[in-house]
C-alpha cells in the first residue's frame, strides 16, 4: 500500500486502509479465509486493489483489507458509515462462468444468509456397561438432525452443518452433550424464513439478500458491456456495504476446476486475473472521478 503511495492505517477492528487522500470511494476485499482454504478468496480482491490503486495514481480512492469476514463478517461493518462508495473483486467461488466460458461476471446480488448452533442433550454413560436401549445418545440425536437440514433444504435454499462439537468427546463414553453449526441461505427473505422455520433454529446472526447499487453498478457494467450478470451464492464484505445502504459493486473472476472452493484445488487463471485487474481499474477510474 505504501509503494502505491497510499497512507496506511488500521481501525479498531483491525481492518488495513491505504487511503490517498480525503475519498470515500473504497475497494478491497478480505484477508482471513477457512480452514486449509484457496488461496484467492478474499487475498485476491485486496492485491487486485492495491494493483488497480496503484495505476491510478492521480485519483482520490481507498483501499482495505477487512478482517473477519469469514468468522463475521465484522470487519465491513466498521466501514460502512465510511465510505460512499464500495468495489469488490472477488473469485467467483462456483461455476457458473467456467459454464458460460466467460473470464469475467458482474455480481448483481447476494442471496440471503443466517448462522447459528443447535445444541443436543444426552447423558454421559459408560460405553461398556449401559445398554443400548437406556442411553440418552445426545450424538445419535444430533445425526438424525443434519439428516433433517439436508432435507430442508429446497428450491434454491442452502443449508449445511459445518462443524460438530461432542462432549465429553471421549471414544468410551455416551455422548453427554453435542453443539451443531448452521449454515442457511436462500434466494428471498421469506425463503430464508421458510428455510429458518423448517430447520428449528434461532440465528446468531442473519442477512437477508442484497443488491449492488448505485454508481459503482452502472460503472462495472459500461466498462464490461454484455458481461454475464449473477447472484453470489457466497457472502461477501460487499454484502455488508450494500446493506447498510453503501452503493456496492463486485466484479467476479472466474473460478477453474468446477468452482471449487474453501478448498486447496481454489483456482482462477493469470490471463482472467489480468483482466479482472485492468476492469477494476477502469471502473475505479470512473468512480473516482470528481
Ligand atoms: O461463507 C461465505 O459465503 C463466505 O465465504 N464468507
Ligand atoms: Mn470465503
Ligand atoms: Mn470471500
Amino acid at each position: 500500500m505504501r509503494e502505491a503511495g497510499l497512507e496506511v492505517g488500521r481501525d479498531e477492528a483491525w481492518n488495513l486502509f491505504g487511503r490517498r487522500g480525503e475519498t470515500r470511494v473504497w475497494t478491497g476485499s478480505h484477508l482471513d479465509t477457512v480452514p486449509n482454504g484457496g488461496r484467492f478468496d478474499g487475498a485476491l480482491g485486496v492485491v487486485a486493489a492495491i494493483e488497480a490503486v496503484d495505476r491510478l495514481r492521480e485519483s482520490p480512492l481507498a483501499v482495505v483489507a477487512f478482517r473477519a469476514e469469514e468468522t463475521g463478517p465484522m470487519g465491513s461493518r466498521r466501514l460502512a458509515e465510511l465510505p460512499q462508495a464500495f468495489l469488490e473483486l472477488h473469485i467467483e467461488q462456483g461455476p457458473v462462468l467456467e459454464r458460460l466460458g466467460e473470464p469475467l461476471g458482474i455480481v448483481n446480488g447476494v442471496i440471503g444468509q443466517a448462522r447459528g448452533t443447535v445444541t443436543f442433550e444426552g447423558r454421559a454413560a459408560h460405553a461398556g456397561t449401559t445398554p443400548m436401549e437406556e442411553r440418552a445418545d445426545a450424538l445419535v440425536e444430533a445425526a438424525r438432525f443434519v439428516l433433517r437440514v439436508r432435507e430442508s433444504a429446497k428450491g434454491g435454499a442452502l443449508a449445511t452443518v459445518g462443524a460438530l462439537e461432542v462432549e465429553p468427546g471421549a471414544t468410551n463414553v455416551v455422548p453427554e452433550r453435542v453443539t451443531v453449526s448452521l449454515d442457511a441461505r436462500a434466494p428471498t427473505a421469506q425463503s430464508l424464513d421458510a428455510l429458518i422455520e423448517s430447520i428449528g433454529f434461532e440465528p446468531t446472526w442473519r442477512l437477508d439478500p442484497v443488491a449492488m447499487s448505485g454508481p459503482p453498478l452502472k460503472a462495472l457494467r459500461a466498462v464490461l458491456p454484455g458481461a454475464p450478470e449473477l447472484v453470489s451464492g457466497a457472502g461477501h464484505d460487499a454484502m455488508v456495504l450494500a446493506a447498510a445502504g453503501v452503493p456496492t459493486a463486485m466484479l467476479f473472476v472466474r473460478s477453474l476446476n468446477g468452482g471449487a472452493s474453501h478448498s486447496p484445488d481454489e483456482l482462477s487463471s493469470a490471463e482472467d486475473i489480468a483482466l479482472a485487474v485492468d476492469a477494476l481499474t477502469e471502473t475505479l477510474a470512473r468512480m473516482s472521478k470528481r
